[in-house]
């Protein structure tokens, strides 16, 4: 995808660490049968895939498990989507109850190898979430930028966490911007999402398992929620690599899935560009995915432009409906951006997009988590417009 990224590596074997502040890189790998696993009875983790993730030999020293969630056969779901082979792939279940687990694990494993000491991210929660909790569990700090309307429960967790959040008057796009200066102002470890490539390495262990899952065999469709876009695209990348490895024919078609309230991506799908200036506006439920300008933006639509799938957006009431049906027919709880792959599957198919009887994958990215009770939380808080001289400000003082 050197078009796309224009800096794609070349990497030899089983590979060393990548530079993270080489922004944008794809990394590739020596590809061949043998970076893959031997059969296995279960599919118990990321690191199961080894081989094909920038990370040299050794013990794994991140802390807590990662990967591994199960694939659930929804049959009563598939029947009110009208769709006869789907299946849910259950992100979930992990520490921090959504998908940014797996990009959290392996920035900081790769953090622990060069000795970081402070970690930073900005999110419009789950990654900050993700982050907090991952860097508490081995030892580092964290520093993360929110937008200040994020969720009270998900800075609670943060704080309980032990993290330093800084609260973005001004909105994600420019706490991301504050979280990427502060990073190289600082020395900071920089896990946001896009512009780290191990993030979209680490995501696409997604497809690795699911291929596993269906016992060794690619779906035909792949349903992903589409904020930043990192996770359709390590999904995208997961699947190539397969193809690479000699162990699918081809890769699933995608099926990239937005809010109605947010949906950038699916407008320059559809052909309408923006203005220059123009901005989609994050006015939706589902905050994980209310991102005007995503960073993997291209590539995601180069991803699904490849892989002849689709881009659909979804209202919130389709959101609602999908986490009601999750719930009912498969026991699985999930939040608003999580449940949107299920919501898109239903759009695609009343569109024609996805036919009733292709193996078709969701993705189930997230779950609301609770604050624990905590009598006094280590973290701190600060409010800020968005400056990068109100960040130093925040810090000197503490
Ligand atoms: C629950 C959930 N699903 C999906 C996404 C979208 O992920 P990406 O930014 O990789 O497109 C997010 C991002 O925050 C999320 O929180």
């Amino acid at each position: 995808v050197g078009e796309v990224t224009g800096a794609s590596r070349l990497v030899a074997g089983s590979m060393v660490d990548c530079d993270p502040a080489e922004s944008g890189c794809l990394l590739r790998y020596a590809y061949a049968p043998s970076l893959l696993p031997p059969p296995a009875a279960g599919v118990d983790s990321m690191w199961r895939y080894r081989d094909l993730l920038p990370v040299a030999g050794g013990p794994v020293r991140f802390p807590l498990p990662v990967g591994g969630s199960p694939l659930i056969a929804a049959p009563r779901l598939g029947t009110r989507l009208g769709l006869g082979d789907l299946w849910l792939k259950d992100e979930t279940r992990g520490t921090s109850a959504s998908n940014k687990d797996r990009a959290t694990a392996l920035v900081i494993e790769s953090g622990l190898r060069h000795g970081a000491d402070t970690v930073t991210v900005a999110s419009t929660g789950n990654a900050a979430v993700a982050t907090a909790l991952g860097a508490a569990a081995a030892g580092l700090r964290a520093t993360i930028f929110v937008p200040a309307s994020v969720r009270p429960t998900r800075l609670a967790l943060m704080l309980a966490a032990g993290a330093r959040v800084l609260l973005v008057e001004a909105g994600y796009d420019t706490a991301f911007r504050l979280s990427r200066e502060a990073a190289a102002r600082f020395g900071w470890l920089d896990r946001n999402t896009g512009v780290n490539p191990l993030t979209i390495e680490a995501k696409k262990s997604v497809a690795f398992e699911v291929w596993e899952q269906l016992d060794r065999r690619a779906p035909d469709v792949v349903a992903a929620p589409v904020g930043d876009g990192p996770t359709l695209c390590g999904v995208a990348k997961g699947f190539r690599e397969l193809v690479a490895c000699g162990a699918i024919e081809r890769p699933p078609r995608l099926l990239g899935v937005q809010a109605a309230g947010c949906q950038p991506l699916v407008r320059a799908w559809e052909g309408a560009s923006p203005r220059p200036g123009e901005r989609d506006p994050a006015g939706t439920i589902a905050d994980g995915i209310a991102v005007s300008a995503p960073s993997s933006g291209d590539l995601v639509l180069y991803e699904v432009r490849h892989s002849d799938g689709a881009m659909v957006a979804v209202p919130d009431a389709a959101l609602l409906e999908a986490i009601g049906a999750l719930a009912a027919t498969t026991g699985v709880l999930a939040e608003p951006a999580g449940a949107a792959a299920v919501a898109g599957l239903a759009a695609a198919f009343q569109r024609d997009l996805v036919s009733a009887d292709a193996l078709t994958v969701a993705l189930v990215t997230g779950r609301e988590l609770q604050a624990p009770a905590s009598r006094a939380a280590p973290g701190r808080s600060w409010t800020i417009r968005g400056e990068i001289a109100e960040v130093e400000q925040a810090l000197l003082g503490e």
